[in-house]
């Protein structure tokens, strides 16, 4: 979609990248760093200054204490730990629970391994788990399970109750988690990030996976960490040697140094709920019909008051006649399941979402 919009000249709310800077402290702090001749590989699990800093917001967060030397991993981007923690645990034949819509580079990695993805709808219209649903297709198959909150493209968020319906599911069980948390600071209405780091039992058999890119607005840097008890790392490590060896080290440890003062990160929740209000107020008129979201820059809207066209078609057509870019959310299921949803993203500047709710005025 957003090759698309950039052959049409639409606005692209369709790929989750911010179109406003990085803060320029972070930038300056980088520059330092590369002038200081930090140009060199990093160590294969990440600088240890930005390991220690990891297990300090963890511990600020989430009231946990992480090893910095056995439980970190730094990362080129959310997408490589997921990628190498499934290929690390994933024989040939081992089940893994997906809850669908899902991002899109869990079931390729799991298949590459030979494993099974399993697939479980989340619920209509707010992308809520069935738990009923997830004891029944647990068997001794199940080798991992895959939850994501704040949901990408749902915007759903898990509840206490969620983490503690999991946490009952899975205590007798030998499925390892992955927690895909990379909206971790991307959470509304005074909402808390439930993070499996803040469960015990959850975390003593949990990857858990975080992007600096989607904290600090720097989609392109892809720089991002895993966090996992020392068995699962160690695992994790073998096949991230021999994946990547390691990450950009200006980067680290300007990180280290920008993740010490805590404001760097805490304003972020209100800083995109107000993105969120001023988006849904603006779009409030159009014959949408939305749940809120509550966690992660995008919203997901239904259309079916507007055409009954299949969501992609609905999408390319919005592109290129209406001139503004969504993803049609069927591209979010492996069976294409056409809910006549498009996901937009507004962890935009005000005037590109202004521009494009006037574009997206003439529907009306
Ligand atoms: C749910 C989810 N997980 C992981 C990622 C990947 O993060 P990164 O860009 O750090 O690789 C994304 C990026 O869009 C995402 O939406």
């Amino acid at each position: 979609m957003s090759a698309l919009a950039a052959e049409h000249q639409a606005i692209n709310l369709s790929q989750g990248f911010p179109d406003f800077e990085v803060d320029e402290k972070l930038i300056s702090l980088i520059h330092q760093y590369f002038k200081k001749g930090m140009n060199q590989y990093a160590p294969m699990p990440g600088v240890i200054n930005l390991r220690e800093a990891i297990a300090e917001k963890c511990n600020n967060l989430y009231g946990v204490n992480i090893n910095p030397e056995t439980e970190i991993t730094v990362t080129p981007g959310g997408t490589e730990a997921i990628f190498s923690a499934i290929t690390s645990v994933i024989h040939p034949n081992d089940e893994v629970i997906i809850f669908e819509p899902a991002y899109d580079c869990y079931a390729p990695a799991i298949e590459l391994s030979g494993g099974v993805p399993v697939y479980i709808e989340l619920e209509s219209p707010d992308f809520k788990v069935n738990w009923e649903a997830v004891k029944k297709r647990i068997n001794h198959k199940t080798r991992m399970m895959i939850i994501n909150t704040p949901h990408n493209p749902g915007g759903s968020i898990f509840s206490t109750d969620d983490m503690l319906q999991l946490q009952k599911i899975i205590d007798r069980s030998d499925i390892i988690l992955l927690s895909d948390e990379v909206y971790e600071h991307i959470i509304f209405d005074d909402q808390k990030h439930e993070s499996v780091l803040k469960y015990p039992k959850l975390v003593e058999r949990s990857f858990a996976v975080y992007s600096f890119g989607k904290t600090f607005h720097a989609t392109g840097w892809k720089v991002g960490y895993i966090i996992a008890p020392e068995n699962l790392m160690k695992e994790f490590r073998k096949i991230h040697q021999f994946n990547v060896f390691s990450t950009n080290t200006p980067i680290q440890y300007a990180l280290a140094d920008y993740l010490k003062n805590a404001d760097n990160y805490l304003y972020l929740p209100k800083f995109y709920e107000e993105k969120r209000n001023h988006f849904l107020e603006i779009i409030k008129d159009l014959p949408f019909h939305f749940v809120p979201t509550k966690g992660s820059y995008f919203q997901c809207v239904d259309y079916s008051k507007i055409s009954d066209e299949s969501d992609k078609d609905f999408a390319i057509r919005l592109t290129k006649e209406y001139g503004v870019a969504a993803v049609p959310v069927s591209a979010f299921y492996h069976r294409i399941k056409d809910n006549k949803l498009l996901r937009f993203c507004f962890a935009k500047k005000k005037q590109t979402l202004e521009q494009a709710a006037e574009k997206l005025r003439k529907l009306n």
